[in-house]
């Protein structure tokens, strides 16, 4: 028999109800430094593959304290996933990290953003280009058909410190194959080239380095990135944004916006 009447102590606790509230449905805690979580999702929200959210906690104050996430998730998800550093004495991370199934957080519905595909005109191959945190919109986009319908070719580059900083978007690129949605894609046109900056690992470097240096193009057996067939994403601080701009210029990309599609768009991973 199943429907035991629960002892009051076994009863779920029930938080006052928050405006935007949703409830934390799983935390994964992947380093000291790093976390995934997922929650409910607002059966109003549409969102496209790469937007961000606000999201957050109610402040001491009675005010809430929010900052923007990118949806790790994609579109067609029942729940939504995010992906975030803890920083130390940050104001939301240092009590987001301890967030649990059941409790709720807050979450405005309304998405925004430029990492979307609506961004980037049609083309041949496209690169995604993530340090740390900034996998989070990639997670979405590469769990998303669209991009596989767009793009005959899909290459994630990931940079991160060490090899453990890597393991979330890792383990999400190895479960791909077996993805029922997508998995019949990924199979030959997904290519994923992570590298650590700070410890061993089978590929060193940082993303920037290793382009101008040829190193990617000729690990990867690729001959170069170019305005006429290849679109790219870039997600990561504001200096590697920067120094990305740069480097897709140097080769002939425009960064392109929702309202007018190019090769590029770059945004930055917020949380830092
Ligand atoms: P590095 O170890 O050489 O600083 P962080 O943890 O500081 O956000 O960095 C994440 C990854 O991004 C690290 O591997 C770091 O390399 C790399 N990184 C930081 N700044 C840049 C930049 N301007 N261009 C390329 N990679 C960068």
């Amino acid at each position: 028999m199943n429907d035991r009447i629960p002892a009051p102590d076994a009863a779920p606790r029930t938080a006052p109800a928050l405006p935007d509230a949703q409830t934390v449905t799983a935390v994964t805690h992947w380093t000291d430094r790093l976390f995934s979580f997922r929650v409910t999702r607002p059966r109003s929200l549409r969102f496209r593959s790469g937007e961000f959210v606000m999201i957050g906690l109610m402040g001491e104050n009675g005010k809430p304290l929010l900052r923007a996430y990118s949806i790790a998730s994609p579109a067609w998800d029942d729940e939504l996933e995010f992906y975030s550093i803890k920083v130390p004495n940050g104001p939301l991370t240092s009590r987001l990290q301890h967030i649990e199934p059941g409790e709720q957080i807050i979450l405005r519905p309304k998405p925004v953003g430029t990492l979307v595909l609506d961004a980037l005109l049609p083309g041949k191959r496209l690169w995604f280009f993530a340090t740390g945190t900034g996998i989070a919109p990639f997670a979405s986009l590469l769990r998303d058909p669209d991009t596989y319908a767009r793009y005959e070719q899909v290459v994630m580059m990931h940079t991160c410190r060490e090899r453990a900083d890597l393991e979330y978007g890792r383990q999400l690129i190895e479960s791909l194959p077996e993805d029922p949605l997508i998995g019949a894609f990924v199979a030959d046109r997904l290519r994923y080239y992570p590298t650590t900056t700070r410890e061993k690992s089978e590929h060193m470097g940082r993303i920037t380095d290793n382009l101008r240096s040829g190193k990617a193009f000729a690990d990867l057996g690729i001959d170069g990135i170019r305005p006429e067939t290849d679109r790219a994403m870039v997600c990561g601080s504001l200096a590697f944004n920067m120094e990305m701009k740069e480097i897709l210029e140097g080769w002939g990309l425009r960064e392109g916006a929702n309202s007018e599609p190019a090769e590029y768009v770059v945004e930055k991973a917020f949380v830092d």
